[in-house]
C-alpha cells in the first residue's frame, strides 16, 4: 500500500478542468519523479495533496496513510509530514538563516549546519545571513533543501530541484535528495530533466492534466526522447525533441 494515494482526483479552477480523474499512490520511503510538458498540472497536483489555498476543492479523495486529509488544512497536513518545497521561502523573509532553519528543525533530527554542509553552503558564510533578496536564487533554492533536511518530514514533494541550480552544484542536491530518502522519508520530484527523473525509481507522466503512463522510471524515459505516449493533448512533443522541455 502506497503511503500516500490519490484516487480519482478531480480539480475544477475557475470553469476548467486543471486536474482529470488521477489515480496514483507513492509508495513510502521511494523516490518517485512526475513529469510531463508545460501545463501538464504538475504543480497543481502537488498543491492539491499540500492543500493550498484555491487548490483545495477537489473531487476523488487524497489518503495519507490510510486516512483522508482532504478535510484538512495545510497547516494540518504539515503536521502529519507531508511538505511541498516551493521556489522561494518567502514566508521567512527577514529571518537569519539560523532562524530560519531553527524553525524547520525536527527534535532529534540533523542539526542546521549539517545541512547547509549537505547542500553545499558553507556554515560559516550563510547562518547568519538574512533570508531575503540578497541570497542568490540557487542559494535560496539550496536553503530550501536545507530546510527540509532538518524538518525530516514523511513525504516531501520537490517542484522542480534543479531549477537555478549550476551544475557543479546539482550533485549536492542529488545528495540532499538520497539523504531525505535515507531519513525514511517519501520523496516525489516534479521535474522537466531527464536526470533528476533518473533520480526517481518511479515514474508517472502527466499531461493535460491526466495521468498518461506510470511504471519504473526506465519505462517513462521514451517520454525524454519525443515518443510522447498516446493522449489528446494539443501540443504533443514531435519525435527527436522540441521545444517541450526534451533533452
Ligand atoms: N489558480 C489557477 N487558475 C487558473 N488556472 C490555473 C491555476 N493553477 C493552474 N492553472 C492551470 O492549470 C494548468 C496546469 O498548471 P500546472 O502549474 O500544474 O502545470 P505544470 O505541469 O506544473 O507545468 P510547468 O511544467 O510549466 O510547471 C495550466 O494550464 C495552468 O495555467
Ligand atoms: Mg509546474
Amino acid at each position: 500500500m502506497g503511503i500516500l494515494e490519490v484516487s480519482n482526483l478531480h480539480l475544477t479552477i475557475n470553469g476548467t478542468r486543471i486536474l482529470n480523474d488521477v489515480t496514483l499512490d507513492f509508495w513510502e520511503g521511494h523516490v518517485h519523479a512526475v513529469v510531463g510538458p508545460n501545463g501538464a498540472g504538475k504543480s497543481t497536483l502537488a498543491a492539491a495533496i499540500m492543500g493550498l489555498e484555491g487548490y483545495r476543492d477537489v473531487e476523488g479523495d487524497i489518503r495519507f496513510e490510510g486516512q483522508s486529509i482532504t478535510g484538512l488544512s495545510v497547516d494540518q497536513r504539515a503536521k502529519k509530514g507531508i511538505t511541498l518545497a516551493w521556489q522561494e521561502p518567502a514566508r521567512y523573509e527577514g529571518l537569519s538563516v539560523a532562524k530560519f532553519l531553527g524553525a524547520a528543525a525536527a527534535d532529534g533530527g540533523i542539526t542546521a549546519e549539517e545541512a547547509l554542509e549537505q547542500v553545499g553552503l558553507s556554515p560559516a558564510r550563510y547562518l547568519h545571513r538574512a533570508v531575503d533578496k540578497s541570497l542568490s536564487g540557487g542559494e535560496r533554492k539550496k536553503l530550501e533543501l536545507a530546510s527540509i533536511l532538518v524538518m525530516e518530514p514523511r513525504f516531501v514533494m520537490l517542484d522542480e530541484p534543479d531549477s537555478g541550480i549550476d551544475v557543479a552544484s546539482l550533485h549536492k542536491i542529488f545528495e540532499g535528495i538520497q539523504s531525505l530518502r535515507k531519513q525514511g522519508a517519501t520523496v516525489v520530484l516534479i521535474t522537466h530533466s531527464i536526470t533528476v527523473m533518473k533520480q526517481a525509481e518511479h515514474a508517472f507522466l502527466f499531461c493535460g492534466g491526466r495521468l498518461i503512463d506510470k511504471g519504473r522510471t526506465p519505462s517513462i524515459l521514451p517520454y525524454f526522447e519525443g515518443e510522447c505516449l498516446p493522449c489528446d493533448h494539443q501540443n504533443v512533443p514531435t519525435r527527436g525533441g522540441d521545444e517541450h522541455g526534451h533533452e
